[in-house]
């Protein structure tokens, strides 16, 4: 029987041939920088090896300095690290991509991006200010750019080598499916909320059958009410084979062919969501068929507004 602890180290391969991607991923969203920064050392000693980031977070520097600090002391390599991050919808006009890239990578401190992700769809109006509002404070959206003008422009990228693959978040399958079609450079990850709650199995579907990582946001729920990890499915199987229910819900996630992202600022839960093991069949089958609760706790996936990121006053 194979190792269930390698479950753990799982790479799912990308569709351009640029490599491959470890399924275990360690997010990035924590609004203050130190604590972003000792996480992420945090998370890169206890083995992490892929890191989502977005300049939307505002705190790329604070990742970077974590990266750069483990680089320097040997602790791991560059080429070993997966880094993502995301173009926010201010920059979605072809023009501002590519500043808008250099930038991160300034932020980051590194000099190419393993995948770099068209945050949401939705094109805000472009310029300094992340979330734009009318007198009426409503979004204020731009029209004079398509997801695929912006797409294109991250193909030029890729073409230039400073970013070794490409991908799109809180879409939907439709608009997945508009990009697949056009698109030089098919997507290589698709990152969308998916939890117990929220399986996205028709998306999931479409995925694999284009080579696509569905690459699964708040994949322990965001912590938020009703509680994933609080479910008595999965507690009954957390139980049953002595993990925790976040190593159950982060097993089931990777053991189903996603990758997940999954962000914590303490570091015994740090160590505890990277050290899970493969869940047998039954407990697989009981989760995928004993589950009905389906809920999305995350709006942005309709507006484009981050629903889990706090609106400045
Ligand atoms: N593309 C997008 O639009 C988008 C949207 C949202 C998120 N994301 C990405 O996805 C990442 C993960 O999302 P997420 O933060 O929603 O993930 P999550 O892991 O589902 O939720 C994090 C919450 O769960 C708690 N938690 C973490 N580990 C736990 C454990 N073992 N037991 C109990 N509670 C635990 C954390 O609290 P403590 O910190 O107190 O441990 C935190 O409140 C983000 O950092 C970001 O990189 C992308």
């Amino acid at each position: 029987m194979a190792d269930p602890d390698a479950l753990r180290y799982t790479r799912i391969p990308l569709n351009n041939g640029s490599g491959s991607i470890p399924a275990a991923g360690f997010g990035t969203l924590i609004p203050d920088p130190l604590a972003t920064k000792k996480a992420t050392q945090a998370a890169l000693e206890v083995g992490f090896r892929h890191f989502d980031c977005a300049e939307r977070y505002r705190n790329e520097e604070a990742v970077g300095d974590a990266m750069q600090a483990a680089f320097t002391a040997g602790a791991a390599r560059r080429e070993d690290v997966f880094v993502t991050t995301k173009l926010w919808n201010t920059n979605h006009r072809p023009e501002r991509v590519k500043p808008a890239f250099d930038a991160s990578l300034r932020r980051l401190q590194i000099d190419y991006v393993d995948c770099y992700i068209i945050h949401t769809p939705f094109a805000f109006q472009p310029g300094d200010e992340q979330d734009p509002r009318d007198e009426r404070g409503q979004v204020i959206y731009d029209s004079g750019v398509t997801l695929l003008d912006t797409w294109r422009a991250l193909e030029r990228l890729v073409d230039d080598g400073q970013c070794k693959s490409i991908g799109l978040s809180d879409v939907t399958l439709d608009k997945l499916r508009e990009i697949v079609t056009a698109a030089r450079i098919k997507p290589a990850v698709v990152q969308v909320e998916s939890h117990p709650y929220l399986p996205e199995w028709e998306l999931f579907s479409f995925c694999r059958e284009h080579g696509i990582v569905l690459l699964a946001f708040a994949a322990l729920g965001h912590a938020l009410d009703p509680k994933v990890l609080d479910d008595p499915v999965i507690t009954a199987v957390a139980e049953r084979v002595h993990k925790t229910p976040a190593q159950v819900a982060l097993a089931w996630a990777v053991q189903r062919g996603t990758a997940f992202l999954t962000t914590s600022t303490k570091p015994d839960r740090i160590r505890e969501n990277f050290e899970i093991s493969a869940l047998p069949e039954d407990a697989m089958r009981e989760i995928r068929d004993g589950i009905t609760t389906n809920i999305r706790f995350n709006p942005v996936v309709g507006t484009g507004v981050p629903g889990f990121i706090p609106r400045a006053s």
